[in-house]
């Protein structure tokens, strides 16, 4: 019999992605996890989904056999009933509703999940927290390390998606370089984060284990920068920012995106020597995995959610 996978979080980006993956690849039986309307609504994104575009995408997989379990996500006398029959609970809350993940815990521990799949996606957490700069995005990371231990303490299984950089949200002009640029780092859209959590569920050596990815590519800034200026045919302009130089950005503190963005930077260049940050799980263990092709990333989520950022920030100057 196929393991159940429920999805929380199904209708953001990774979330979609990933129900649309276990439909495609067909090993897992996937269910996906609805909040009551009515409760907070949060994003990692730009904006948030509108009500109608979350339930086009309830019917779409409604029609292809996927339970929809609607529930209260604060309420242990909904949750529980809810996850029981789950095998493995991936969870893809946006990064400012991490703490909404406690009360699924405890309720997976409940309704006997097997394994808890935390909404990771970005760096190491377990290495960041001990950065030296406190930032809120160190903040978010020492969170999302505790919810590890959490899951642990609860007896449950865990898988750790570590997924490097989403490049669509790194390639505002001038780009803002993580260092000299020249050391490969993990890159994964969206998409491809959704995309591949089915495949590495399905890899036996991710049972208790952090298997970072770099769904999309595994490249330095300087390659990803060729790749893009080879689709513009033309030069992309760029700041090459040391540690110093991000976290005097990131006290300057103009905007949340920027706080978040620069605080990534100062995260990743106070990255000691030696200790690579991300990896390429999946080059090892998922050799047959392919993410988006260059172009099409470019031309389907880059330059698009460039363009989007640019009128959000256009918005607001004008304001
Ligand atoms: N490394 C990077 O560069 C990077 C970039 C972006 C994101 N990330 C990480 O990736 C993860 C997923 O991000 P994402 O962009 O895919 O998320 P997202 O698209 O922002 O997720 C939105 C979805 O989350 C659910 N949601 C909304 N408010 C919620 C709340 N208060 N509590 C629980 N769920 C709520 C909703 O789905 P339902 O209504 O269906 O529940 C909503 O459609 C996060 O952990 C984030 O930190 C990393």
């Amino acid at each position: 019999m196929k393991k159940t996978i429920t999805v929380f979080g199904a209708t953001g980006t990774a979330g979609s992605a990933c129900v649309d993956e276990l439909l495609l690849q067909g090993v897992f039986q996937p269910r996906v996890l609805v909040r009551k309307s009515g409760q907070e609504e949060k994003t990692s994104g730009l904006a948030q989904k509108a009500a109608d575009e979350k339930q086009r995408l309830y019917d779409r997989w409604t029609r292809r056999g996927v339970e929809i379990r609607e529930v209260n996500a604060t309420e242990q006398t909904d949750l529980i009933p809810a996850l029981k029959g789950t095998d493995y609970l991936v969870s893809c809350v946006p990064y400012s509703a991490t703490e909404s993940q406690y009360p699924l815990i405890w309720a997976a521990k409940e309704a006997g999940v097997e394994r808890f799949v935390p909404s990771e996606f970005g760096f190491i957490y377990e290495w960041e927290q001990f950065w030296p700069t406190d930032t809120s995005h160190r903040q978010m990371a020492r969170q999302k390390a505790f919810i590890r231990r959490v899951i642990e303490l609860a007896g449950l299984d865990w898988t750790i998606i570590p997924a490097g950089l989403w490049p669509e949200y790194y390639m505002l002009e001038p780009v803002c370089v993580h260092g000299d640029g020249k050391q490969k780092v993990s890159w994964s859209t969206g998409k491809d984060v959704g995309r591949i959590i089915p495949h590495v569920l399905a890899h036996p050596a991710s049972r208790n284990a952090i298997c970072p990815v770099a769904a999309t590519a595994y490249l330095s800034w300087d390659e990803m920068l060729a790749a893009r200026e080879r689709f513009l045919g033309r030069r992309v302009d760029r700041l090459y920012m040391d540690s110093t130089t991000f976290r005097a950005a990131y006290a300057q503190n103009s905007s949340p995106l920027t706080e978040v963005l620069m605080g990534i930077g100062v995260a990743a260049t106070e990255c000691p020597e030696g200790m690579p940050l991300w990896a390429n799980w999946n080059a090892m263990h998922l050799p047959d995995f392919r993410g988006m092709e260059l172009d099409v990333l470019f031309r389907d989520v880059v330059e698009p959610f460039v363009a989007a950022t640019m009128a959000g920030v256009a918005a607001v100057v004008g304001s």
